[in-house]
């Protein structure tokens, strides 16, 4: 799989490199305890504004945050030491400093001020997502018109979007070849928890692969009520998901007796720990979760946006206890009874990225008119 840098271990490297680069501007003229102070403020310097970027530009995803970071400390840090270099060759030591780290200030804070005017009044940086789950509908060549009508329709929604059209098995091949030369990507709606063998009626995970699908849907609450599946089934097929480079696209959310009992927050918990919580920092990267209430899910009761959002922020709280800032960059859709109408106004909440689309994906105009919840 391929290895992501986190923005803390970038930030490292660009400290060291930028150590390197005070050693080299400032060998010649300056002590080694000069050196020592330069590498100590650099550093500090560093993590100080890390921690800062982190807190002032939450709309940033954690790769644009690191970007920045390192774009407006290198470009302070060069600046500090190149520019009094240049232009101040004789002032006293203490002088120089505190030229430096004024110009070094300065700098950091005009490229601050910038990026805050440019992102002040954008939506998150989050990947946006519609799927559409077909479930048990469609005959193939009901389903390769449907696929056909997405690809026709597609550009009427914003680029920004990414569609996903996840038929039956049986006419995921057709559906892939409808979609070519397209952006619209491929998946499946369950896969084998097993990778091959005397498992009748099952389907692998790499034959899915294997037919051009991208995302696999798992722990549907379809799935979950009538075909039994337990944390315990996710976790297998979560692992062959990935030892395929399928995205799982991982569901949860409470059935009506449990939202009324109050118990929602603690049922989307032990989902989530019982199984996201075993994946490595890379597979969680690689992710995507879906909450859908089983009391919204073909009732045309949705949450509300209220309602999504409350519950959306406590998931990313959830899955940031344990993989950190990272959570931040997960895309958590909405699922249940999600239409043209009501999808602008659930996806202008802050947590909400998309939405995993049962009925409504039905029908190709319908289903980019949700994408056109995000703006066309
Ligand atoms: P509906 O959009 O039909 O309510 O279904 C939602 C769903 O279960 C998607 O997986």
């Amino acid at each position: 799989m391929k290895k992501r840098t986190t923005g803390s271990a970038l930030a490292l490297r660009i400290c060291f490199v930028m150590v390197l680069v005070a050693f080299l501007l400032n060998f010649n003229d300056l002590a080694l305890k000069s050196i020592v102070f330069y590498a100590v403020l650099l550093v500090a310097g560093g993590l100080i504004w890390g921690r800062l970027v982190m807190a002032l530009w939450p709309k940033l995803t954690q790769k644009a945050r690191a970007r920045f970071g390192v774009i407006s400390y290198g470009a302070s840090f060069s600046g500090g030491t190149l520019l009094p270099i240049r232009f101040g060759e004789d002032i006293a030591t203490g002088e120089r400093i505190a030229l430096q780290l004024t110009i070094a200030i300065t700098i950091g804070i005009w490229i601050a001020l910038i990026y805050r005017f440019i992102y002040k009044n954008k939506p998150n940086m989050r990947k946006k997502i519609v799927a559409g789950n077909w479930k048990m509908n469609t005959l193939p060549a009901e389903g390769v018109e449907l696929a056909k009508g997405v690809v026709a329709k597609r550009a009427l929604a914003s680029n920004e979007v990414n569609f996903i059209v996840c038929p039956p098995f049986t006419h995921l091949a057709q559906v892939a070849e409808a979609l070519k030369g397209s952006s619209i990507a491929l998946g499946a709606q369950n896969c084998a928890a097993e990778a091959k063998g005397a498992y009748t009626g099952e389907v692998a995970a790499s034959m899915i692969a294997a037919l051009g699908c991208k995302y696999v849907i798992l722990g549907h609450s379809e799935r979950r009520q009538y075909y039994g599946e337990t944390s315990a089934t996710l976790n297998r097929k979560m692992e062959q998901a990935y030892a395929n480079k399928l995205t799982p696209i991982y569901c949860v959310g409470e059935n009506l007796a449990e939202r009324e009992a109050g118990k929602h927050f603690e049922v989307v918990k032990v989902q989530i720990e019982e199984v996201i919580y075993n994946l490595t920092a890379e597979q969680f990267a690689d992710l995507v979760i879906a909450y859908e209430p089983v009391w919204a899910i073909g009732t045309g009761k949705t949450a509300t946006a209220e309602q999504a959002q409350e519950i959306h922020a406590y998931i990313r709280k959830v899955l940031a206890a344990k993989f950190g800032a990272a959570a931040a960059e997960c895309p958590i859709l909405y699922g249940g009874s999600c239409k043209p109408s009501n999808a602008a106004e659930i996806f202008a909440k802050e947590d909400v990225d998309g939405g995993l689309i049962g009925g409504a994906a039905l029908k190709a105009d319908d289903f980019i008119a949700i994408g056109q919840g995000f703006g066309a």
